[in-house]
């Protein structure tokens, strides 16, 4: 969602929040804006865009003053439409206070028109604008104080940085649930919500916490509680590097991301099977076999593709772990009444770690007293920090807006978890144990098989005949739905055509009064005991001359002549089919993007990490 940067030392202020900016827009972006202490005169200069980062470029470039320390803003609108005014930073009536701010503030309406009464002109529609507001009202020569005060009467989640004319030689950041990062450097220091602001300049990180506050200088980095104490952090070392988040010669993120699959799902598996034995090591749950027998149900809850994973998840825990599992949207869980008690366990799955509905839902479940364990590829995110356990997914960053890769490693952490815990529960066999550890440790090179230059060659031709439809399906029975549902979600993301996924047995029972004349129909067949169940949904749609396209396993021979078109994928363990078979539906999704000339990486309206609710 929004993105912050800030930067106090002896580079161009403006350079670095510029790139920085840049950086930050996969999060989702439609305005950005800066702030910076002139360098000569110690006033506070400040320019905002509706637009990106490039625009803002084309606006300022040349046109304003030198500065060493400053502010950096992109937003993505939630209260307030895109333009100039909503834009960040805002700015006190004063014109000494500049703030920015991810996150919403839901008292606004109120803390509004009181600020209003006392005499503070807002100039924009937007939550944020109070915060400025109330920092200048608290603020008596001392900007952390005053910062200080303004939190504590603000209610909703926020991470802000502030910067005062008065005090030109500082920055001053807090956070409640919205992540946000310092950067340390020498004689320089950054803050931003995202590592990839920070890393062409330095990999040394504070990651910050609820309730905390820093004074930021290019000398200085000091971090202190919500009273007043100093805190004493542990340097976190980010151990990619910026090559990771750049594109790497592709034309897209999410190509590259594509393509790294078969690398991820390696690094992923690493040191978590066990070949010889057979057997899956997860030692971070730290877990007793007496501890996973008592589990008696499992909830898993997530947003998007992440809960996507979790219908596979919930396959492979039922068939190995024995266990009955429900698969929530967050949205949805965190306002109905489960049914918890102490022997359950929740399982939030979240790429970014910080989307606010899986941690609300995460936070739920701890007040309720149930165990909760996060599957996560962010390391040191607020789920990460607040479930009981973690599990990490080693995809490495993920920049595209439309998740790939970091979906697939969801996949092998949810079947490495169903192993280990079928394994500590006495409900898998030794041989069916080493069976799967088999299966998963040959996943990497069965995926290197589809992405082929044939392949993709294959899969584009295939995207450019989709890509004129408006409407298209995804139809797949069992562990073939659940891969349908997030073929379905990447189509919409990135070619914003109408993609709607149904388990393939209900056709009938309402979708098929849609198959006409040509319509097309994405469909799974990779699992055998629905085999021909699925192969007559398929001849139900072809017989009103609906256009099949289908995924199947290679194994079924002859399957060529029931449909308009056919891509095999290899063969592989039964349960394991969800890997491979969404590669070439992520490949459909990035090539009929880029048929309609949409920008794949970035879709309209959509964030990257979603921080609010
Ligand atoms: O970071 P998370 O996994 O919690 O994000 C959840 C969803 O916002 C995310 O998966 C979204 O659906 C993606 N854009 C899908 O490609």
């Amino acid at each position: 969602m929004c993105g912050i940067v800030g930067y106090a030392g002896f580079r161009e202020a403006y350079d670095v929040l510029l790139e920085g900016l840049k950086a930050l827009e996969y999060r989702g972006c439609d305005s950005a804006g800066i702030a910076m202490i002139n360098k000569e005169q110690g006033c506070l200069e400040v320019a905002k865009v509706a637009g990106m980062a490039s625009l803002l470029e084309q606006r300022t470039r040349g046109k304003l003053s030198r500065s060493n320390l400053g502010l950096g803003h992109s937003r993505w609108a939630t209260h307030g439409r895109p333009s100039d005014k909503n834009a960040h930073p805002h700015v006190s009536c004063c014109h000494t206070i500049a703030l920015i701010h991810n996150g919403i503030i839901e008292n606004y309406r109120v803390l509004r028109a009181a600020l209003e009464k006392e005499g503070h002109r807002f100039l924009s529609q937007t939550d944020t604008e109070v915060l400025v507001h109330l920092v200048e009202k608290y603020y008596r020569g001392d900007l952390l104080e005053a910062v200080r005060e303004a939190t504590d009467r603000v209610e909703g989640s926020y991470a802000i940085a502030v910067v005062c004319s008065n005090e030109p030689q500082r920055i001053i950041c807090a956070r409640k649930d919205s992540p946000l990062i310092i950067g340390l450097g020498q004689g320089e220091n950054f803050v931003a919500s995202d590592f990839a602001a920070l890393l062409p300049y330095t990999r040394r990180t504070y990651i910050l916490e609820d309730g905390e506050f820093v004074s930021l200088s290019p000398e200085s980095v000091e971090v202190f509680d919500r009273g007043g104490n100093k805190i004493v952090k542990e340097i976190y070392e980010v151990e990619w590097d910026i090559a990771a988040a750049e594109k790497g010669g592709y034309p897209h993120f999410m190509l590259k991301e594509i393509m790294e699959q078969p690398q991820a799902v390696r690094d992923t598996l690493r040191r978590r099977i066990d070949l010889e034995a057979g057997r899956v090591l997860l030692p971070e749950l730290d877990l007793t076999a007496e501890e996973a027998r008592r589990i008696s149900k499992i909830y898993i809850i997530a947003c998007g593709t992440s809960s996507h994973a979790g219908y596979v998840g919930k396959y492979a825990l039922e068939r190995l772990a024995s266990l009955p599992v429900e698969v929530d949207p967050a949205s949805e869980f965190r306002y109905r009444d489960p049914l918890l008690d102490q022997n359950h366990l929740a399982i939030v799955i979240s790429q970014s770690g910080e989307t606010a509905d899986t941690l609300e839902a995460l936070r739920l479940c701890k007040e309720k007293g149930i165990r909760v364990l996060a599957i996560t590829n962010a390391i040191g995110s607020s789920a990460a920090r607040e479930a009981d356990r973690t599990l990490l997914t080693f995809a490495g960053p993920e920049i595209a807006v439309a998740s790939t890769k970091a979906y697939l490693t969801q996949l092998i952490l949810l079947y490495l978890l169903a192993l280990y815990l079928g394994q500590l529960r006495g409900t898998v066999t030794r041989e069916q144990g080493a069976e799967l550890v088999r299966g998963l440790n040959g996943l990497p090179d069965q995926l290197v098989k589809i992405l082929t230059p044939e392949c993709l060659t294959e899969l584009k031709e295939i995207a450019v005949a989709l890509a004129h439809w408006d409407s298209i399906f995804y139809i797949g029975r069992n562990l073939d739905y659940a891969t349908a549902l997030e073929g379905s979600l990447k189509l919409k993301e990135v070619s914003y055509i109408h993609a709607e996924a149904y388990p393939a047995g209900e056709l009938k029972h309402g979708p098929l009064a849609l198959i006409t004349g040509g319509m097309p129909v994405v469909a799974l067949a990779t699992q055998e005991k629905v085999l021909e169940k699925t192969l007559s949904n398929i001849q139900e749609i072809r017989a009103r001359e609906g256009a099949v396209f289908l995924v199947a396993s290679e194994e079924f021979v002859g399957i060529e002549r029931q449909a308009d078109w056919v891509f095999h994928i290899p063969r592989v363990h039964q349960l394991l089919t969800p890997v491979p078979a969404i590669l070439p539906l992520q490949l459909i999704a990035y090539y009929t993007g880029l048929a309609r000339e949409c920008p794949v990486d970035k879709p309209r309206n959509l964030a990257k990490s979603v921080t609010v609710e």
